[in-house]
């Protein structure tokens, strides 16, 4: 096993640290962060060994970004791409907990954390981040750089675009689609399409404030 870099000393990392640990105890993992105060510090032992750049000289390394917002992890993908990352080096996290059935396919840069349930047929993009106990019924699919948090359930056949985040324990009724860059806040049952970029919630869920413009 590649040893490997996350980007990004935040929460979500500390919570890559754990399943990479719970799966292959031995796998050797750095991190990088651009802010100079967390040189020399560590993640549960995981050390903070430079800035972005460190990414293109430890060029054995896979890497995964660990920013919590998928347009954040967008912005970093985009970064080291510019610098001469290769797309080929991009780890796929799956926690030891999570089955994944022959009929589903997980992109680049993605993270399953523990006891996600994906059941037939499942689509998930790159750089995308599914939290724990996230259920992904038959033909779900989820773009790139989206964010499922603890708990949600969707049912078959829900598209979520591309950087759409999607609350603790919201859930979609099968066959809607959330927009690109929308928002779902934790909680909601989603009955009909959200559009692109705006923010819903409650049961059922409808708009609350104004639509924001975001990029997507
Ligand atoms: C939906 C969400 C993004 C809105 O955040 P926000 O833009 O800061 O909105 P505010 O907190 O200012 O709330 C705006 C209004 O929506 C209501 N509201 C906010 N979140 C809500 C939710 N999840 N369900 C129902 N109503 C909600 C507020 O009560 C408020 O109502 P009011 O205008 O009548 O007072 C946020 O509340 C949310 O659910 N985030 C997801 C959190 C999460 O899952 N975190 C996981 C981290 S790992």
């Amino acid at each position: 096993m590649r040893p490997l870099i996350l980007v990004a000393a935040g929460g979500l990392a500390r919570e890559v640290v754990e399943a990479v640990r719970a799966a292959d105890p031995g796998r050797a993992v750095r991190v990088v962060d651009d802010d100079p105060a967390l040189l020399r510090s560590s993640l549960h032992g995981a050390p903070v060994v430079g800035g972005l750049y460190a990414v293109h000289e430890l060029d054995d390394h896979e890497v995964v970004v660990c920013a919590g917002n998928g347009r954040t992890r967008r912005f970093l993908v985009d970064r080291l791409l510019a610098i001469g990352v290769e797309p080929s080096r991009f780890a796929t996290i799956v926690h030891p907990s999570v089955e994944v059935p022959a009929s589903c396919r997980i992109g680049a840069g993605s993270v399953l954390l523990a006891q996600v349930a994906l059941t037939s047929d499942v689509r998930i993009g790159d750089h995308v981040v599914v939290m724990p106990q996230v259920t992904l019924t038959h033909d779900v699919v989820v773009e790139d750089y989206a964010t499922l948090c603890a708990g949600v359930s969707l049912g078959g056949g829900v598209r979520v675009g591309a950087a759409a985040y999607v609350g603790m324990n919201a859930t979609a009724r099968q066959a809607v689609a959330l927009g690109s860059g929308s928002t779902l806040g934790m909680g909601a049952a989603l009955l009909q399409d959200l559009p692109v970029g705006e923010t819903w919630a409650g049961v059922p869920a409808v708009p609350i404030g104004a639509p924001r413009l975001q990029e997507v």
